[in-house]
């Protein structure tokens, strides 16, 4: 089965890879695709500047739920915000709850515990998914932009790691389950994103090898972002900067995609540098050409 087709029927899919190749407008990109095969979904981006609403078309959310179309919903996530509210369902009255959110050792431990911050988002990304956030609309998918390789890893990599350590309670419950639901491949999947460029395909080598040592799992699928058009057969050189540039990028791309067919033993998808800026355009450009090279063809559904 192909990569995303397969991620159809997950909960929970976590786009991650190296600073900027490309994460957020493919996670809105393979929002968009699941969408169009029938999912709920919303797109979670954990990351103060918040950038995929603009790739969905709509304005800064400030950590609203919002609604693109239905069945199509994006969120910024701040971790510390989610924590702040579970302090608040816990503690009946709001004005202690305030004093334990301005305390320092509250703060002290949101900031410094281990793990927990990656609890908190993916807490917040079952309880939706479970249908068991009062107020949320009904979601198939949560599709996770990471923040960054090391965050996507330690997304998958905390709950294991908590739930050995705290085994009681509301916590040692809550991290147990987690660590159910993103080590189970029929729950989770994840999509690494690379630019064919050394530093980012030397990264998503290694973020394989981290997420099959740490995690348990390897990724269901490879993006590489950003190609450039090949050079067509014969076509002369002309001594332009333009040209030299256009070459010579090209000449890097198919040196680390011929490295990436060595190294990496899972499904790829190639995706080029598109004449668009960051945008509505973008994202469906791109969502069609992921359909198209990896099986999850629009109506294409049994
Ligand atoms: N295939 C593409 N064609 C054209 N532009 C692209 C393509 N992929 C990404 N971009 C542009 O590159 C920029 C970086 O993309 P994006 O913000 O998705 O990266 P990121 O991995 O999320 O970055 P960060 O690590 O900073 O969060 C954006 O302006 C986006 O519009
Ligand atoms: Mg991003």
């Amino acid at each position: 089965m192909r990569a995303l087709e397969s991620l159809t029927s997950r909960r929970l899919v976590l786009v991650t890879g190296k600073g900027g190749v490309g994460k957020s407008v493919l996670s809105a990109a393979v929002g968009l695709s699941l969408h169009r095969r029938g999912r709920r979904i919303l797109v979670v981006e954990v990351d103060p500047r918040e950038s995929v609403h603009q790739m969905l078309g709509l304005e800064p959310s400030g950590g609203d739920l919002l609604t693109v179309e239905e069945g199509l919903h994006l969120q910024n996530l701040q971790p510390r915000t989610v924590l702040d509210r579970l302090v608040s369902d816990q503690v009946r009255f709001e004005w202690l709850a305030e004093r334990v959110r301005r305390s320092p050792v509250y703060h002290h431990f949101v900031e410094g515990a281990p793990g927990l911050k990656e609890l908190a988002v993916l807490g917040h990304c079952l309880l939706l998914v479970k249908g068991e956030m009062e107020g949320a609309p009904e979601i198939d998918t949560v599709v996770l932009d990471a923040p960054a390789t090391g965050h996507g890893v330690s997304l998958l990599a905390a709950p294991s790691l908590v739930s050995e350590v705290i085994r009681h309670g509301p916590f040692g419950r809550m991290s147990g389950e987690l660590a159910q639901f993103v080590s189970d491949p029929e729950e989770a999947g994840v999509v690494v994103v690379t630019l064919a460029e050394e530093m980012p395909v030397t990264e998503a080598l290694e973020l394989r090898s981290m997420l099959l040592e740490k995690a348990g799992r390897a990724p269901e699928l490879l993006v590489v972002n950003g190609l450039y058009p090949a050079v067509p057969k014969g076509a002369r050189p002309d001594s332009s900067g333009i040209d030299r540039l256009w070459r010579d990028r090209r000449r890097v791309n198919e040196r680390e995609l011929s490295r990436l067919t060595e190294a990496w033993p899972g499904e790829q998808v190639e995706l080029p540098q598109l004449p668009l800026s960051r945008g509505p355009e973008l994202v469906q450009a791109l969502a069609e050409r992921l359909e198209r090279l990896s099986g999850a063809a629009v109506g294409a559904e049994a």
